[in-house]
């Protein structure tokens, strides 16, 4: 058997990330925003879907903005598909989401610089919306491709531009976005930085995920009364942002309190009106939990929900909250774990298998295929960050343990 051999493709794939890390790319002065819909997420898979083309497949933007991919196979039975997301959170790192479909697209390359083609079709999937930073949802351009949406969500971006408007734009409907569903793969694999420090404190290039953590994520508004900071007496106020601390403080007590894997995090908060001397009248803020297993997870949303209420209710608040988010756990599958590991070996790596706290597409697409994912290092595990990092050397070698995975999954499809 002859191995495809990467050439630099790893490199090149970080060069790629980079160059996307800016204007055309980036709808932010000075940093990385991508959402989904936006001018530069177009831009972005203009610039992708030349790149795909270049690598020997047929580019095409799906029903939900996705970008896809697709390298024949000897036969036509269902795909190996590669998958990440193209869009970033607010200011992000430029390798959360792009590298998983550079590899992808280098994966590619190198099967068709020599001219090969594996017994399945590859499609390298670029998804438009994993991180849920345009609109008040999360995964909803993966969750289109595995059938799991049913309806699409009533929603506005903080422009106030609807979902439906934004889809408009890119000649897109929630009709085609429903329509986006895939008939299933033989395999999902998404390569992805690490996002946390394990391989890089071990002094280990790659890691294999053993499964994702739960999560669940809700929009909080707390309501008192606005009113002047200068002329109301402190035990009459009934201040929505002080409330709104308070909670907060007490979320990251439960959480710390857990000593498990189990996480909780504010990390958006809007006080209103928002003026230096006027008392705020409304807050809104999201919570997002985690933890490997649900259960757990559930057990500590129920105490944040319950002592938020108390607060509230302590304070002469008012409070509603929103469910925005809920996905279960998703673990690999067992048999694509141990063809990645054996890739992983047969590269000269030693085997580490990890756990992703960070949710990915791959939990979604769980939905219509067998699993797996390599873990890449990342500087100090720093990720949602401009100061991401992964060495281009790690980007080479996760090339050559995802040509092995591709290699392996060929000889036992034959
Ligand atoms: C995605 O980055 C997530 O885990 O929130
Ligand atoms: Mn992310
Ligand atoms: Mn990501």
């Amino acid at each position: 058997m002859v191995s495809i051999a990467e050439g630099s493709g790893g490199v090149r794939a970080v060069e790629r990330c980079r160059a996307l890390g800016r204007a055309p790319y980036s709808d932010m002065e000075g940093g990385l925003y991508r959402g989904w819909l936006s001018p530069a997420h177009r831009a972005s898979v203009e610039t992708l879907a030349q790149w795909m083309e270049e690598a020997g497949m047929a580019a095409r933007i799906d029903g939900a903005g996705n970008l896809v991919g697709t390298y024949p196979g000897t036969g036509n039975g269902p795909p190996l598909i590669i998958g990440s997301h193209i869009d970033s959170v607010r200011d992000g790192g430029f390798y959360d989401g792009p590298l998983g479909i550079m590899l992808g697209v280098e994966c590619v390359a190198a099967l068709h610089a020599q001219g090969r083609h594996m017994p399945f079709p590859i499609e390298v999937i670029a998804f438009g919306d994993e991180e849920g930073s345009r609109f008040p949802a999360a995964m909803l351009t993966s969750k289109a491709v595995a059938g799991l949406l049913d309806t699409v969500p009533d929603m506005a971006d903080a422009q106030g531009v609807s979902l439906a408007q934004a889809l408009g734009e890119w000649g897109l409907s929630p009709e085609t976005l429903l329509a986006a569903r895939h008939p299933g793969a033989l395999a999902y694999l998404e390569a992805h930085i690490e996002q946390g420090p394990v391989l890089e404190a071990e002094g280990l290039a790659l890691g294999v995920v053993t499964g994702i953590a739960a999560q669940l994520r809700y929009e909080v508004a707390v309501r008192g009364l606005a009113g002047h900071a200068g002329t109301s007496a402190m035990p009459l106020r009934r201040d929505a942002l002080a409330g709104a601390a308070e909670m907060i403080l007490a979320i990251e007590a439960i959480a710390r309190a857990d000593h498990s894997d189990l996480v909780a995090t504010v990390g958006r908060l809007a006080a209103l009106p928002g003026a230096a001397n006027v008392i705020a009248g409304e807050v809104r803020f999201t919570i997002d939990v985690r933890a490997g297993e649900s259960p757990r997870r559930d057990h500590a949303a129920q105490a944040v929900l319950a002592e938020i209420a108390a607060i509230a209710a302590r304070r002469g608040l008012s409070l509603d909250h929103r469910l925005i988010h809920d996905l279960p756990p998703s673990p690999c599958d067992p048999a694509l774990m141990d063809g990645l590991e054996a890739a992983l070996v047969g590269a000269g790596y030693p085997a580490r298998r990890l756990v992703s706290g960070a949710g990915h597409d791959a939990m979604i697409m769980a939905a219509i295929a067998p699993t797996a994912m390599l873990f890449t290092r990342c500087r100090e595990g720093v990720s949602h960050n401009p100061a991401e990092h992964v060495e281009e050397a790690d980007a080479q070698a996760a090339l050559a343990v995802m040509l092995g995975f591709i290699e392996n999954l060929g000889v036992s499809c034959a």
